[in-house]
């Protein structure tokens, strides 16, 4: 179980890591710098993260034109888990020696916009900036073919940038090609501070120039604001450069008259993500990756602007889209990370259960186990204590006879009382052990309050006993008293215990004890219950089921001590229970006592012949047939008992015992009761002569109807009549 359980949670986690299969490519972009020309090619590179096929995420890092600082951000880049580098230096030299380490650590790196000087990189994507420095020169020499010896104004950016170096080349180019422009040039430096010293130190020191070309727009706004400031006779006309669409840009600068061109430097970030991806995914690419600027003049602005516009607010929905996806993506994780918790959780409940209700199972199991052994362990005692019980009984009962015999001389007498002193202690130890295993198999306390009070139930039967020992003393006829044990020692024992007292009958086990008892029909039987061939609860329930012995009390004599057995022992009929090593006075009390109750029974039964007595099932049903057939027959001064007898499937002496134990009388003397009961009801219910009731009660003649009437109620028939 514990095993599944781990192999069940490593498939959720596997299923976890499987949710998103597809690689994300990460793309790493150091910018040299910020501003609006490059907010518009990062703008377009993060709307092209979700544009093709693939996962792609763009990070970008800006370095603020420090050189420095971007090599430090490369290096970091490099050393972070990116798939691809983009890099604009922001310096030609300085940025070479991480942008080949990056190229040593495997990472492709791609130049866009700007180079670096050195060739150990995978791609370049950008203008060509030298073709771009000719096309503004043409212009430039166009828009001045009528004037006299122009002056020529190149603003070149960063000389150790590699666009400014390659504008000024092809410019400068196409400059020497006309001799008949004045051209000069200074270098701004992409800055706001030196092109304002540089122009300042120019219009100080040389004839205002006619036309001045600057390497960005927004040089050519900073000259603008210089020029204005001048107050100049004659206003140069501006030539910007990157051609951005948007409010305040160089397009509407052209479209407004404030410059005169402005030449389209085009960002396109989407085809440099294409081409990181086209390197990633082992496509074929070409190293040089040439993109096409335009030149913006007032013939064609009003047409680009609005293209430029269009396709900057698409980009700007692009990157809305994009950030709206992202948002949902990453709730659409959340809700799914949450799910594959959900259902971890559930699974790992659902085991955890799972296995609570295992242990809790295995726990019941060896409690049953536990309880199963405990049972043997106190059966396995019961019945060594059985073993041990009946010896010490057949010790302690003759050594106690002996004892109080006085018939031994002193010193025998003493041997004798160490022998009784010491079975005692034999016993106590017995039951002690008994006991401690009784309280370790859950005795309570309500078994401890049930011992004390049948130990007190048995000190006043032992007083009682005495009694009905010196009443049975005066009985003429001695009862039958059918001793079933299959240890001869023990029945030997109980006779020479009971003899004096009763007529004793003897059988070694429940079946032969069974037959005896239907033949002798004993007034009790004292019977042990552990027996071969038949044990002394089966006997004890065939007994009372036989309607010929269901009337006898059942002693049962046993080392079978524990309550559910005692309770067995009743549910099997028995009348009493007397467990060894027992005291022979209490065996006689429980003996007398049972027997007398049996004759209150019966008297109440043949005197006053009351119905309500309680009998038992088998015992209602004799006495009832019984006393049936003797009404249908009484009439009969003939009958013969052995006749009813037949009739009921009875022998003699069965009928004779079980008539006598039941009523207290003889069957001849029941008849002879129910005549003279009959004889007193037709008395005093009819009119017939006191002769014609004594010849329908059976009797044959009137003279000892009326005999045997006085002898019973104390008058004849014929007072009954004159007292009428
Ligand atoms: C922006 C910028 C642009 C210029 C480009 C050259 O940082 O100065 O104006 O065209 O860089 O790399």
């Amino acid at each position: 179980m514990r095993k599944s359980f781990i192999c069940l949670l490593v498939c959720c986690l596997f299923f976890a890591s499987c949710v998103k299969k597809e690689k994300t490519y990460h793309i790493g972009v150091s910018q040299c710098s910020g501003g609006i020309w490059r907010n518009k090619v990062n703008k377009e590179m993060l709307a092209a993260q979700h544009l093709y096929e693939w996962n792609v995420s763009v990070d970008i890092v800006e370095a603020g034109d420090n050189p420095e600082r971007q090599v430090q951000q490369i290096d970091s880049l490099t050393h972070s888990d990116i798939d691809l580098l983009l890099v604009a230096p922001s310096d030609a030299k300085p940025l070479v020696p991480a942008i080949e380490r990056a190229q040593k650590a495997g990472i492709p790196v791609i130049c866009f916009d700007r180079k670096a000087a050195t060739e150990h990189y995978t791609a370049f994507i950008g203008c060509d900036n030298v073709q771009a420095g000719r096309d503004v020169g043409n212009y430039v020499a166009l828009k001045m073919k009528d004037e006299h010896h122009p002056i020529v104004l190149e603003v070149v950016g960063s000389m150790q940038t590699s666009p400014a170096q390659e504008r000024h080349k092809g410019f400068s180019e196409v400059m020497k090609q006309h001799p008949e422009l004045d051209y000069q040039w200074v270098e701004g430096a992409w800055a706001h501070d030196v092109i304002t010293r540089v122009m300042k130190d120019f219009l100080k020191s040389s004839t205002p120039p006619d036309i001045i070309f600057c390497h960005n727009d927004g040089m050519a706004y900073d000259v603008s604001q210089i020029l204005k400031e001048a107050k100049l006779e004659k206003s140069p006309l501006i030539i910007g450069f990157d051609g951005l669409p948007g409010k305040g840009e160089g397009m509407e600068r052209v479209q407004k008259g404030l410059f005169a061109a402005t030449y389209i430097y085009p960002t396109h970030g989407e085809k440099i993500v294409r081409l990181a991806l086209d390197i990633l995914t082992g496509k074929e690419y070409k190293r040089n990756n040439i993109l096409t600027g335009t030149m913006v003049t007032p013939e064609n602005v009003d047409m680009l602007l609005q293209s430029g516009n269009e396709l900057m607010s698409q980009t700007e929905n692009l990157v809305t889209i994009n950030d709206k996806l992202e948002d949902s993506f990453s709730l659409l994780n959340t809700q799914r990370r949450a799910l594959l918790i959900s259902i971890i959780g559930l699974v790992v409940l659902f085991l955890s259960l799972a296995l609570a209700w295992r242990a809790a199972r295995e726990m019941r199991r060896a409690n049953r186990k536990m309880q199963s052994l405990n049972e043997e362990q106190t059966l396995f005692y019961t019945n060594a204590s059985h073993q041990l019980r009946t010896p010490l009984t057949l010790i302690a009962g003759p050594v106690k006879q002996l004892i109080d015999s006085h018939v031994l001389k002193d010193k025998q007498q003493e041997l004798l009382e160490v022998v009784e002193r010491n079975v005692t202690q034999l016993e106590t130890v017995i039951s002690s052990v008994l006991n401690f295993k009784k309280n370790m198999s859950g005795m309570t306390s309500d078994d401890n309050a049930n011992a004390n009070a049948n130990a007190s139930a048995n000190a006043d039967l032992l007083k009682e006993s005495r009694v009905n020992l010196l009443k049975q003393d005066d009985m003429e006829e001695l009862a039958t008293l059918l001793v079933v044990d299959d240890n001869d020692d023990m029945r030997r024992y109980l006779h020479t215990l009971l003899a004096d007292r009763f007529y004793v009958l003897e059988a070694p086990d429940g079946q032969s004890g069974l037959r005896l008892a239907r033949e002798s029909v004993p007034d009790i039987v004292v019977s042990d219950v552990m027996m071969p061939v038949m044990d002394g609860l089966q006997f004890c329930k065939h007994l009372k089921e036989d309607a010929i012995t269901s009337h006898i009390p059942v002693i049962l004599l046993t080392a079978r001590s524990s309550e559910s057995q005692q309770i067995e022992g009743f549910e099997h009929g028995a009348d009493a229970y007397i467990t060894k090593p027992f005291h022979a006075d209490l065996l006689v009390a429980r003996i007398y006592n049972l027997l007398n109750n049996r004759k209150k029974l019966s008297q109440l039964l043949g005197d006053k012949q009351k119905e309500e007595v309680q009998l038992n099932t088998q015992d209602r049903i004799f006495t009832d047939a019984l006393k049936g057939a003797i009404r249908k027959k009484m009439a009969n001064p003939s009958l013969k008992m052995d006749e009813l007898g037949e009739e009921l499937g009875y022998s003699r002496v069965q009928l004779y015992r079980k008539v006598k134990a039941l009523t207290g009388l003889s069957p001849v003397e029941l008849l002879r009761q129910m005549r003279l009961q009959q004889g007193y009801n037709l008395i005093c219910t009819t009119n017939k002569t006191i002769a014609e009731v004594a010849f329908e009660v059976g009797f044959a003649t009137p003279s000892y109807f009326s005999r045997c009437f006085k002898q019973q109620y104390g008058k004849y028939p014929m007072d009954l009549r004159e007292n009428e």
